[in-house]
């Protein structure tokens, strides 16, 4: 969408892998502190993001939707301000439909007067969700636009996040309505659940550009994968340029945790202002080889282990799109130790790990 936000994927964090329905104004301001107290918001995380149930059961007397008082004594503008009084950004949920998936009240046939509201509290994203809805894609093209142009006529600068879970072939269609669109289903703790999403978001690199990014879900960082597996998946997210979403419990983090979500050099991938995703050059047995272009002429290459077995993975220098140098440098992203290369770029990588790395040299 081109409305000047999301140049580069949006990054930060959103309750709803971690808490689901039991989201609250306590655990937004919680989390708000961590973020700027662990380094996250300098690193990049900017979003707050509120997830589903946030509403009360129903409009008010003028049609308006409502904060669940209980969850947010100070109301949805008093949350947003807390975020904003910290130099963060707030985000919030609706649907497109009647209701939302957890039975609020949705927004369909009131698109207007929500984005009013949400602008009035200083909303600055909205996750866009697509329960209770269904019918034709030009139905959902329709309901998504309607969306799109009430936020546009707030005035507002409101990053539009269309969670239609890849249903309708988004990537055919949402470029020019959405920031960023989901392709797959809901992403679960585990390794199997990230591996699906991956297969299936590796393969619409040709969709996502600055404006208008392939949305694989959010991050499950810290919720249960191990440490390697983690790591993998935030390597594989930055590498397909996908917004980085932290999930977890970012209060009672491990220092493991927010240092994976902390990784610059990954970020820095992630948020390469050629906004170029990454593409699988080569997928056999497994393992896979990703290359991701960058803007100073470097290219970020991973190397991924399916498989539960360590495994070497080999490439080279012209099959990542590189050339005409004797000698190029391989910096790896996780330990940062740098050694050059001829042009062969191989790596013992653990089994479901990945070995990532930032080529330069050559063109
Ligand atoms: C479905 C979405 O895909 C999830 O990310 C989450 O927003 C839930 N709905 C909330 O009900």
């Amino acid at each position: 969408l081109d409305n000047g936000l999301a140049l580069t994927p949006p990054m930060g964090w959103n309750d709803w892998n971690a808490y689901k329905c039991t989201v609250s104004e306590a655990l937004i301001k919680q989390t708000t502190d961590k973020i700027v107290a662990s380094g996250l918001a300098a690193a990049g995380y900017q979003y707050v993001n509120v997830d589903d149930c946030w509403m009360a059961n129903s409009r008010d007397a003028a049609g308006n939707l409502q904060p669940d008082y209980t969850k947010f004594p100070d109301g949805i503008a008093g949350t947003a301000a807390y975020v904003h009084s910290k130099g963060l950004k707030f985000g919030i949920y609706e649907d497109a439909g009647t209701h939302t998936c957890k039975g609020r009240p949705g927004s369909l046939g009131h698109e207007k007067q929500d984005a009013k509201l949400f602008a009035s509290w200083g909303v600055d994203y909205l996750k866009y969700d697509n329960c209770y809805a269904g019918g034709t894609t030009q139905q959902y093209i329709d309901r998504y636009t309607a969306m799109r142009d009430a936020l546009a006529a707030t005035g507002r600068k409101i990053v539009y996040s269309i969670c239609e879970w890849g249903v309708h072939d988004p990537w055919n269609w949402a470029p020019p309505i959405g920031n960023l669109w989901r392709t797959t289903p809901d992403i679960q703790p585990n390794f199997a659940s990230m591996l699906s999403i991956f297969h299936t978001n590796a393969g619409l690199a040709a969709f996502a550009g600055p404006g208008r990014w392939n949305d694989p879900d959010m991050l499950q960082v810290g919720n249960g994968m191990t440490a390697t597996e983690d790591r993998a998946e935030f390597s594989l997210w930055a590498e397909m340029a996908a917004p980085l979403l932290a999930g977890n419990n970012l209060a009672g983090a491990s220092a493991t945790t927010l240092a994976t979500l902390g990784n610059k050099a990954v970020i820095a991938v992630d948020q390469d202002p050629l906004g170029r995703q990454g593409r699988l050059v080569a997928s056999a047995g497994g393992r896979d080889v990703l290359a991701k272009p960058l803007v100073n002429g470097d290219v970020a290459v991973v190397l991924f282990n399916e498989n539960a077995a360590a495994a070497t993975i080999t490439t080279t220098v012209s099959a990542i799109g590189k050339s005409g140098a004797a000698t190029y440098s391989l910096a790896d992203l996780w330990t940062g130790a740098v050694r050059t290369t001829t042009g062969a770029i191989s790596a013992s990588v653990p089994g479901h790990g990945v070995v990532m790395y930032r080529v330069s040299g050559g063109r």
